[in-house]
């Protein structure tokens, strides 16, 4: 069977930098499912959608078509057609998407997604978010849960804002933001961000990005 490794934790702990390598290193295809409860926010408030309505959410989200390239070398992610790969890491997403993700059916449509792209991958495929070793992949021949300590995420993600430029009033509202997140995450009734019992821990704090993806990469090769 194709290989699955399926990665899980808290913004910041290198999800998505760690994933994508990994991938490139095995010759596998890479999901950022984040990108995809993002693309979804992106497209609620395009469309004046209340993002705090549930109900709301519920009914629009069967509407938009989401496409992610899995590519590892450059993964991609459209919605009708239109590439948002820019405006999705934007501050206005990242206020909302907790909020849109908590919605069941918002989930379970983008869960059917996401198990379809690792089906159509050849070698294998690794898929990271908050839910991947506890929901979408159960069955994963990896499961990983990657965790920091919230000053070093927070310092990480501070880094990546300084380095685009941004001002530090904008850098300290992302930190209480990253913070609020993570606690919705982690405090929603479906699927919440969990550490599932068959995931091995990696705790990022004190690794290089080169260690832990020495680390990953050879979890999948035991
Ligand atoms: P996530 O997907 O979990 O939110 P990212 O992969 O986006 O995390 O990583 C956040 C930032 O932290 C990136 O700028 C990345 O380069 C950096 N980073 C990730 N892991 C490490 C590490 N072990 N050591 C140093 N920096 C790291
Ligand atoms: O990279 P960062 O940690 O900032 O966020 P992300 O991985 O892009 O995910 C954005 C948001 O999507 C998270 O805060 C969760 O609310 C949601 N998400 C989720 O619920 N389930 C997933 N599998 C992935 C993301």
């Amino acid at each position: 069977a194709p290989v699955v490794v399926a990665i899980d934790g808290p913004s910041g702990s290198g999800k998505s930098t760690v994933s994508r390598a990994v991938a490139a290193r095995l010759g596998l295809s890479f999901l950022d499912t984040g990108a995809m409860y993002r693309a979804m926010t992106w497209w609620m408030l395009a469309n004046d959608v209340d993002v705090d309505d549930a109900d709301a959410v519920a009914i629009a989200c069967t509407k938009p078509v989401i496409v992610s390239g899995t590519d590892a070398d450059g993964p991609t992610i459209t919605v009708d057609g239109q590439d948002v790969s820019g405006p999705i890491r934007g501050p206005e997403v990242t206020a909302k998407v907790s909020a849109v993700a908590a919605v069941p059916a918002v989930r379970s449509r983008l869960v059917e997604l996401q198990r379809g792209c690792a089906e159509v991958a050849e070698r294998g495929i690794v898929a990271e978010g908050r839910d991947m070793g506890s929901v979408v992949f159960p069955t994963a021949t990896v499961k990983v849960f990657l965790t920091a300590s919230e000053a070093a995420r927070t310092e990480r993600r501070a880094a990546e804002l300084r380095a685009k430029g941004l001002d530090e009033a904008t850098i300290t509202a992302m930190a209480a933001d990253l913070a609020r997140r993570d606690a919705a995450d982690s405090s929603r009734e479906t699927a919440p961000l969990t550490q599932a019992p068959d995931a091995v821990l990696v705790d990022t704090s004190t690794l290089t990005l080169e260690q832990v993806i020495d680390r990953i990469t050879g979890l999948v090769e035991e």
